[in-house]
C-alpha cells in the first residue's frame, strides 16, 4: 500500500479529488459496459463526461432516448436531466477529465487474432487531450500486457508530442480494471459486482482502487495490471470450456437416448464440486466466443498452445450445424424435407432476455437453414429487425407470434428462451418444435406439439 507521504503532489491532488468526489470522470465508449459504469460513477457523486464517437448515441443521451435496455430505461431520463453528466463526441472535452476510463470494443480480426484498433485509437485521443496528473483506466477485455505494452506507450508518446514529459506514477497514472457486466442479469449491478483493479505501478493502483471504492461495494486489488487482465480472460475461458463440455455431453447423451437436461438437473443436486452449465445452440455475445482467443493468441506468442481453448471453440462453433441437422431429421420423421419447409425461429438474441444479437448463433442457424432451402422467419420480442451482418445476409423483421403463425410453420426452432415468449402458445400451436434450450419443458410442461430436444 502506497503511503500518501510517498506520493507526488500530482498523485496527492488526484487522490484528494477522488475522495472529495470533485474529480471529473470521463467514460469513453457508451455501450453495454460504458453506460452502466456511467451510472455507477454518476451515482457516486462524480461529474461525468460520456464520450463516444457514435454521434447518434450522444444525441439519444441528450434527448433521454433509451438505445439500450440493459442499463435500465430510467437511466436515460436521469442522465439527460442531470447537470453532472455531459454526453459528447468532442475529443477536446477529455481535457477537463481527471480520470478517463476506456470501455471500447475489443473484437477479433479475420484470423481470430486480437483487433486492438478501438483501444489504440481511443488511447490516442486520450493522449492528445489528457492533462498532466490524470488517471487512465482500461476496462476493455484484452490479453495480459495490453495496458503496459500498448496503452502506456501511446499515452507517453502522445504526451511527449505535446511537449509534456510525463512519468508513470508521478504525473501519469494507468490501471486496468475489467468489466464483469452480465447483460440480462437483474440480481447484480455494476455496483454489486466485485471489481478487480491492477495498476501499472503502486500509485496508479492506489488511485484506481480509491476511484472504484467510491463507486462499487467491493474492490479487489491485484498485484499487477497483468493479473487483472489475465483474471478476466480466465473467467471467460472457464465459461467457454465448460459450455463446450456440456454441449459435447448433449451430443453424447443424445446418442444414448438420455436427456442431457435431466442429467444436469440430477447432477446439480450435488452441493459441492459441480457447477451447473447449460447446453445451447452455440456461443454468442461480445465476450465468450471472442475473449478466449485473445489469450490463445498471447499464449502462441509466448510459445504455448492453448488446447482447451481451441477444442472448446471447435465444439461450440459446430453447435449450429448440429441444431440444423436435428431440424432436418425431425422434419424427415414427419415425412417432410428441409427444402421449402417453413421454419419459425424463436428468439435470435444471443441469450435470454437481452436485445443483443452480436455473434448470436441464430445468424449461423438461419443461414444454414436457408442454404438447405428452408423458408425462414423469426420471432423475438426484443429484436424487431435482424439486419444483415458482416458475415451473414439475414435482413428479416420479427413476425408476430400468433396461433396461426405457429400452425402455418412446419417446425419452430427455439434458439433463445426469452421470458417474454408465450411458450404455452408455442406448445399448443406449433406442429413440431426443435428446442435447443429445454424451454418448452421448463416453461410449458406437457404440450400438444412434438418436441425434439437439440
Ligand atoms: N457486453 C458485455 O457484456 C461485456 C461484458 C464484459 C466486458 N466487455 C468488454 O467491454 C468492452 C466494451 O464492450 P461493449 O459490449 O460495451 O461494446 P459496445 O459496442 O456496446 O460499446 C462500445 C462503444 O465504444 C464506442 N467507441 C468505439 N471507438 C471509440 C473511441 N475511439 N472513442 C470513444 N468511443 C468509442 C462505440 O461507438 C460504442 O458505443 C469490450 O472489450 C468487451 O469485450 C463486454
Amino acid at each position: 500500500m502506497t503511503e500518501r507521504s510517498a506520493m507526488t503532489d500530482s498523485a496527492k491532488r488526484l487522490m484528494g479529488a477522488i475522495e472529495s468526489r470533485s474529480a471529473v470522470v470521463a467514460v469513453m465508449g457508451l455501450g453495454y459496459v460504458g453506460l452502466p459504469l456511467v451510472r455507477a460513477v454518476h451515482d457516486a457523486g462524480f461529474d461525468v463526461i460520456g464520450y463516444d464517437v457514435d454521434s447518434s448515441k450522444i444525441e439519444d443521451l441528450r434527448e433521454g432516448r433509451a438505445y439500450l435496455k440493459h442499463p435500465g430505461e430510467d437511466l436515460f431520463a436521469i442522465l439527460s436531466d442531470s447537470e453532472y453528466f455531459t454526453p459528447t463526441n468532442e475529443e477536446e472535452s477529455l481535457a477537463r477529465a481527471d480520470v478517463i476510463i476506456l470501455c471500447v470494443p475489443t473484437p477479433l480480426g479475420e484470423h481470430d487474432d486480437p483487433d486492438l484498433f478501438y483501444v489504440e485509437s481511443s488511447a490516442r485521443s486520450v493522449a492528445q487531450h489528457m492533462k498532466p496528473g490524470a488517471l487512465v483506466v482500461l476496462e476493455s477485455t484484452t490479453y495480459p500486457g495490453t495496458t503496459r505494452e500498448v496503452v502506456l506507450p501511446i499515452l507517453l508518446e502522445g504526451a511527449n508530442a505535446r511537449g509534456m514529459e510525463l512519468e508513470l506514477g508521478d504525473d501519469l497514472f494507468v490501471a486496468y480494471s475489467p468489466e464483469r457486466e452480465d447483460p440480462g442479469r437483474t440480481d447484480k449491478t455494476t455496483r454489486t459486482i466485485p471489481k478487480l483493479v491492477g495498476g501499472l505501478d503502486e500509485v496508479s493502483l492506489a488511485l484506481g482502487s480509491a476511484l472504484y471504492q467510491s463507486c462499487v461495494d467491493e474492490v479487489h486489488e491485484t498485484p499487477s495490471a497483468e493479473v487483472a487482465e489475465a483474471a478476466k480472460l480466465l473467467e471467460n475461458v472457464y465459461r467457454a470450456v465448460n459450455i463446450a463440455l456440456i454441449n459435447e455431453m448433449k451430443l453424447v447423451f443424445d446418442r444414448m437416448g438420455i436427456d442431457v437436461w435431466e442429467v444436469i438437473e440430477a447432477a446439480a443436486t450435488k452441493p459441492f464440486g459441480f457447477q451447473r452449465f447449460d447446453p445451447g445452440p452455440g456461443l454468442g455475445g461480445h465476450c465468450i466466443p471472442i475473449d478466449p482467443f485473445y489469450l490463445a493468441w498471447r499464449a502462441r506468442e509466448a510459445g504455448h498452445t492453448t488446447r482447451f481453448i481451441e477444442l472448446a471453440g471447435e465444439i461450440n462453433r459446430r453447435m449450429p450445424e448440429y441444431v440444423v441437422s436435428r431440424v432436418s431429421d425431425a422434419l424427415n420423421d414427419d415425412a417432410k424435407h428441409m427444402k421449402g419447409a417453413k421454419i419459425l425461429v424463436l428468439g435470435v438474441a444471443y441469450k435470454r432476455n437481452v436485445d443483443d444479437i452480436r455473434e448470436s448463433p441464430a445468424a449461423e442457424i438461419i443461414s444454414l437453414l436457408r442454404k438447405r432451402g428452408a423458408e425462414v422467419s423469426y420471432h423475438d420480442p426484443h429484436i424487431a429487425r435482424f439486419p444483415s451482418m458482416r458475415r451473414y445476409d439475414i435482413a428479416l423483421d420479427s413476425v408476430e407470434l400468433t396461433g396461426e403463425a405457429l400452425e402455418r410453420c412446419d417446425c419452430a426452432v427455439v434458439v433463445t428462451d426469452h421470458d417474454a415468449i408465450d411458450w404455452h402458445l408455442v406448445g399448443e400451436h406449433a406442429p413440431l418444435i426443435v428446442d435447443t434450450r429445454d424451454a418448452i419443458t421448463k416453461n410449458a410442461g406437457a404440450v400438444r406439439a412434438r418436441v425434439v430436444k437439440a
